[in-house]
């Protein structure tokens, strides 16, 4: 008998939108494997939306559907990119200049990546202290801003004959800043806007702007961005899905495929000391501690939730773990990471794991930026508003409800994703409870 969808799912009906502030070497990366994929120059490795399955209902039935088959994702063919910059590089001379993929596919791929200029942004240098550019707009104040960027929203969905829209943030990781009075409702907010709040970051600023016109937001950076109250009511009130933040793509990554293996063994970890060197844009942007001291949050948080120490304190109450990234420009995207892990079995014997993971940025991160893209507009036909947290799987710190914690266990994470896609489509969940045993 066919499953009855939980959910009333809007057919992906003409083309998608995808609006991204900061069009640097991840977002580049992004554009041009899309542009590459759909030309048949390239594979669409890493993307669980492109290539990932899901196995429904019990074992026996063999029914193992690609997620694009099983839930209604927009097409590739049916996207359109724009985006924001404070330099004037189009997307081909950002890729060119972001130097991740070779030239000689760029060349092909010229025409559609030259067509994407970036519209002026919303910056402020106080947040990102190494960079300056000259693509920026004025205003009298930050709602005047959020007002320009609306436009830029309307214009962009006019001109390429848009159905849907989504942003996402993969701009350059802010200052650190903590929620502040103006960000606690949206009237405190918009009033601040007004008043040209110094504790409004730019890429709220952005992200005032896409929530206020239903636009579904993901932030790909750190930033405290819609982790306010102030957004998550306007999220609520429009109806409208957000998600963030920080895409969990290297290290961070590998903490989090290991960490839940120690646990599981109940193995001890006394020490877990995390460095890069990196040498793109976005390594020279975390070399300022303002910028840092954000994305230091986000990499260190995983581990405390996952080894629950006031759960097993003999195991994990004295680990001391620490993550520095040092700018080092001779490696370009290519960014080195090296753990070492400081573990204990058996009566406390002491081992040690040494991983040194020569990986490249923004290849790891494309492929996110294109689930995350799909995913959020699948999640706003099926009217899910709010905090996705079945995306928690992309990010490095999962936005939660208010009150409850992140799950960061990759497994987990998955388990919650695929989940939620049964769900919606009216299929079984699975919980591997084996209960066959009993028939
Ligand atoms: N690559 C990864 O693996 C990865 C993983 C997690 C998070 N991130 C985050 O993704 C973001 C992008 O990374 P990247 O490697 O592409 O960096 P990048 O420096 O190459 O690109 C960021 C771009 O954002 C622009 N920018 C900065 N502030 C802006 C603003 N207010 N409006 C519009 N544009 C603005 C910069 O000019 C730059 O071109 C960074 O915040 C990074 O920390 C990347």
């Amino acid at each position: 008998m066919p499953k009855q969808p939980n959910v009333t799912l809007a057919p992906p009906s003409g083309r998608l939108g995808v609006l991204i502030p900061g069009m640097g070497a991840v977002t580049s990366t992004f554009i041009a494997g899309v542009e590459a994929v759909k030309r048949g120059l390239g594979a669409p490795i890493g993307s669980l939306t492109q290539l990932g399955t899901i196995r429904l209902g019990k074992r026996t039935e063999g029914r193992t559907p690609r997620i694009k088959d099983f839930v209604p994702l927009a097409p590739l063919e049916c996207l359109s990119f724009g985006g924001w910059d404070i330099y004037e590089d189009n997307a081909y001379e950002a890729a060119v200049r972001a130097k991740v993929l070779d030239n000689s596919l760029l060349d092909q791929l010229k025409e559609p990546l030259s067509a994407i200029q970036p519209m002026k942004a919303v910056f402020d240098h106080n947040y990102v202290k190494k960079i300056d550019g000259p693509n920026v707009k004025s205003g009298a104040n930050k709602m005047d801003l959020a007002q320009a960027v609306m436009q830029d929203i309307q214009e962009f969905e006019r001109r390429n004959n848009c159905t849907r829209l989504v942003m996402i943030w993969c701009g350059s990781t802010e200052a650190h800043h903590k929620a502040a009075d103006v960000h606690g409702s949206l009237a405190a907010f918009e009033e601040g806007l007004r008043r040209n709040d110094p504790n409004i970051a730019p890429s709220q600023v952005y992200a005032y702007a896409a929530l206020r016109l239903a636009v579904p937001f993901a932030n790909g950076a750190p930033n405290l961005t819609t982790d306010v109250p102030a957004m998550l009511e306007l999220a609520r009130n429009n109806e409208v899905s957000i998600c963030g933040k920080d895409f969990k793509t290297g290290q961070t990554y590998m903490k989090t495929l290991l960490a839940p293996g120690f646990k599981a063994r109940m193995l001890g970890v006394r020490g877990w000391f995390s460095t890069n060197i990196l040498g793109n844009r976005d390594g020279e942007v975390l070399e300022d501690p303002a910028s840092f001291k954000t994305k230091e949050e986000t990499k260190l948080s995983v581990l405390e939730q996952i080894l629950q120490p006031d759960l097993y304190p003999e195991l994990y109450k004295d680990l001391y773990h620490a993550v520095r990234i040092n700018y080092y420009p001779p490696r370009g995207d290519a960014k080195e990471g090296w753990d070492n892990i400081d573990i204990f079995g058996w009566l406390g014997y002491p081992m040690q794991i040494k991983i040194d993971f020569l990986c490249r940025d923004s290849i790891l991160a494309a492929p996110l930026v294109l689930d995350l893209v799909l995913f959020m507009d699948l999640a706003q036909r099926a009217g899910m508003k709010g905090i996705q947290e079945w995306l928690s799987f992309y990010f490095k710190g999962p936005m939660t409800a208010p009150g409850l914690y992140p799950e960061h266990d990759v497994f987990i994470q998955l388990m919650k994703l695929k989940n939620t896609l049964r769900w919606m489509q009216g299929e079984d969940l699975i919980t591997h409870l084996g209960l066959e045993y009993y028939d």
